[in-house]
């Protein structure tokens, strides 16, 4: 099948994307305060521009992790049902823990890691996303914090793909098709 083509359209640059991030991590810094350690979960592979930098402006002893969840494939839809193709190194019983997703859309992949985690009985368990999509939910479930609400749009960069692709743009990119 031939690749469709597409434009990629900047919907967030990288100044506003690292001006949220200091203020991001400031709240939860703030909040995690006084913690021993704070394990920060970074869901594979569409956070791990996010959470590099992300990590490096929260003020507490950090620890990093991740764990990779597939609902997508190669396509533009959920598939509604998410497997856990690499699990956590660590133990995260008793422990603060911070989730870290690049895009809540039909909410599948966060409910159910955050219930797959909750089941380990982390001392306090939160979620911060970059973006979140709100139309698009069908799992009750919000992040603790987000970065930016987005309309119904397929976007990329900033460690987001496309089929693979553009996870390299330092910008958030809205895909438009010609
Ligand atoms: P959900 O399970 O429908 O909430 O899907 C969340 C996951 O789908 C995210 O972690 C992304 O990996 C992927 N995803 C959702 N929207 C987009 C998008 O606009 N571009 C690329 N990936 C997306
Ligand atoms: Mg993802």
């Amino acid at each position: 099948m031939p690749q469709p083509t597409y434009v990629i359209d900047e919907m967030i640059s990288a100044k506003s994307i690292a001006a949220r991030v200091e203020t991001l991590a400031r709240d939860i810094t703030l909040h995690f305060s006084g913690t021993d350690k704070l394990i920060v979960v970074g869901l594979l592979r569409g956070s791990f521009v996010f959470i590099a930098d992300l990590v490096r402006e929260i003020d507490l002893p950090v620890e990093v992790d991740f764990l990779e969840a597939s609902s997508y494939g190669d396509g533009m839809e959920s598939s509604r049902e998410v497997r856990i193709l690499k699990d956590l190194r660590g133990e995260i019983a008793g422990r603060d823990v911070l989730v870290v997703e690049d895009i809540v859309d039909t909410g599948f992949t966060l409910g159910h890691v955050v219930r797959l985690l909750q089941s380990r009985e982390p001392k306090r368990l939160e979620v911060c996303a970059l973006l979140d999509k709100p139309t698009r939910r069908e799992v009750d479930i919000r992040a603790t914090w987000t970065g930016f609400v987005i309309p119904d749009e397929f976007v990329v960069g900033y460690g987001i793909d496309f089929a693979q692709r553009n996870r390299n743009l330092p910008f958030i990119g809205k895909v438009r098709f010609t």
